[in-house]
């Protein structure tokens, strides 16, 4: 069965990002293939290089291995992706390689700055990176720019971008060399 990864991308106290998580995971029960959260604060991972304890690099890089394929929410903070982002995706290495992923972003501007610089980052891991990208506005689908209120208009986009993610994430398998082909 192709498992895809729902990757909760903000930290901090308050963050709206676990809301817009959930908001993508509630979209998915519908699909044939597994969605699930995988949260970057349930991993608690320590910037890279500072710590010889490893313990939840291991976890982390586990979890990635077991997943075919991502939707990345991506909060965008000074015109970029958060640093904890970037610290988890800078975490593992071969666990991102040849699979496929989406991205949800949100910000004043739909997060789009932050995205296209994730897309970079992706290309360098080997991760393909699908055209369907969900853009949430910071005015339009948040009230008082912090709580989530998402519009029904980014349904059909999110079903969209939900089968990019699945076919491409099958079709790489086989450079994965994975059972779940
Ligand atoms: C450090 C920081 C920098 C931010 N910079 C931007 C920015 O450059 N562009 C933008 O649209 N929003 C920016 N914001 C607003 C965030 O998009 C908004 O607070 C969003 O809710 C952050 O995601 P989170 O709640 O999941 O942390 C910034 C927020 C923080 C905390």
């Amino acid at each position: 069965m192709t498992k895809i990864g729902i990757v909760v991308g903000s930290t901090r106290e308050g963050r709206a990002g676990r809301s817009v998580g959930e908001w993508v995971l509630s979209k998915t029960s519908n699909r044939d293939v597994e969605y699930e959260i995988v949260d970057i604060k349930d991993y608690d991972l320590p910037f890279i290089g500072t710590t010889e304890n490893q313990e939840n690099v291991i976890k982390w890089n586990e979890k990635l291995n077991s997943l075919d394929g991502f939707v990345f929410v991506v909060a965008e903070y000074n015109h970029s992706i958060t640093g904890a982002l970037k610290n988890a995706l800078d975490s593992a290495r071969e666990a991102w390689n040849n699979k496929a992923a989406g991205i949800v972003s949100y910000g004043s501007a739909g997060g789009a700055r932050a995205a296209e610089h994730l897309r970079g980052i992706l290309s360098e891991l080997q991760i393909a990176s699908v055209r369907s990208h969900i853009l949430l506005s910071l005015f339009d689908d948040f009230k008082n720019f912090s709580e989530f209120n998402p519009r029904s208009i980014h349904d059909d986009n999110l079903n969209q971008l939900f089968d990019q993610v699945e076919s491409w994430s099958m079709a790489l398998s086989s450079l994965r060399g994975d059972e779940n082909e």
